[in-house]
């Protein structure tokens, strides 16, 4: 088939993991017989350098037009003034409302392989395997802010298509793997998610009668995903929570840089971006891990493009190259010097054959 995709390789080590996840798919796309055709377009701080916006309206015209699109990371250092007028991020955030990608698939599966690049004991990883479906176009990240020199707001709010849509989301998926969905919020304190909560019973009890629904706090949400995470099938929670939970949640998996994601609109036509940031304090040094990012080309394959076979074939490569030792700094092997960027993908692609 022909793949048209929109490349942003944005800011710090955005442009590091990018250029292997690139390579990874030229590959697999080789491999499976397809033609890409690719154009790069700017978002976040190399926006605003080159054109003082952080999503500009030609990079929104390309990834308009596109099958899908890739995002290395945006933001950094340079960009952070609290009182400048544009942030890298609200590129990012423009993107998504662009595309209306509402449902961030972020999944969280454990590997015996890196038991040992995780903080917490062996026997807390075994069979860990989490869907965590974050609604990424509402709530607080999203709502009316306002600032002046003494107070400051950032508005939650959601309505009911919004959370019917995303919840519908993770019901579909839920059907597909263990039957289970949690939905995090904090009802106990927030009206938003009063809402959520008495919408999730309603639809779940007329639309997905099969499917076992739990309702947890976010506060202790939190603490389960660290004392007993192998309880969890798919999750679902708004914006904010999802992006806190999501951090959290890398570690059960070694590093953040592990971890891929997927934003789905109605159409399934997504964005495709590693879970981590730009991380400026290694941004030029060709040490980060590019596996996040790879992990996401190959979601790309699968939600996007149909490509199942070979999502799945990018996947083991990446599982294959960590077990055989290759390993950036982050999920680093004690007394082993890491691999670099470059390296990893390198290992990558050897197992891709
Ligand atoms: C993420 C990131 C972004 C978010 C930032 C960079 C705006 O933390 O994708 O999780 O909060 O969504
Ligand atoms: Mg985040």
């Amino acid at each position: 088939m022909n793949i048209r995709l929109t490349v942003l390789a944005g800011d710090g080590i955005g442009p590091e993991v990018m250029h292997e996840g690139l390579r990874a798919l030229e590959r697999v796309a080789k491999i499976g017989g397809h033609r890409l055709e690719l154009r790069n377009g700017l978002i976040g701080g190399a926006a605003i350098d080159a054109t003082g916006e952080a999503f500009p309206g030609q990079t929104r015209a390309l990834c308009e037009d596109s099958d899908a699109v890739l995002l290395g990371a945006v933001g950094g250092p340079k960009w952070s003034d609290p009182n400048a007028s544009v942030r890298p991020e609200q590129g990012l955030l423009d993107l998504r409302s662009a595309l209306d990608v509402y449902a961030n698939l972020r999944p969280v599966a454990t590997h015996p392989a890196l038991y040992d690049a995780s903080p917490l004991r062996p026997e807390r990883l075994h069979n860990v395997d989490i869907l965590v479906v974050r609604e990424l176009t509402g709530g607080a990240y999203l709502g009316e802010k306002n600032r002046t020199a003494d107070s400051a707001m950032d508005v939650c709010s959601y309505q009911r298509h919004e959370i019917e849509r995303i919840l519908r989301m993770a019901g579909e998926l839920a059907g597909r793997r263990q039957a289970r969905v949690t939905s995090v919020d904090k009802a106990n304190v927030m009206e938003t998610s009063r809402l959520w909560r008495s919408i999730a019973d309603e639809l779940f009890c007329a639309e997905f009668p099969q499917i076992e629904l739990e309702h947890m706090f976010i506060d202790a949400a939190t603490m389960h995903l660290l004392s007993r995470a192998d309880s969890f099938d798919v999750i679902v929670t708004e914006n904010m929570f999802g992006d806190i939970l999501t951090d959290e949640a890398s570690m059960l998996c070694g590093s953040m840089g592990m971890l891929p994601s997927a934003s789905l609109n109605k159409d399934r036509r997504g964005l495709y971006e590693p879970i981590h940031g730009s991380a400026p304090d290694i941004a030029g040094r060709g040490i980060a891990n590019p596996c996040g990012m790879i992990l996401s080309v190959a979601l790309m394959l699968r939600y996007s493009l149909g490509l199942e076979e070979e999502a799945k074939l990018l996947e083991d490569a990446v599982y294959a190259a960590v077990e055989a030792g290759h390993r950036t700094a982050d999920i680093g092997l004690p007394d082993t010097p890491p691999v670099s960027t470059q390296a990893m993908g390198d290992a990558v692609i050897a197992e891709l054959g």
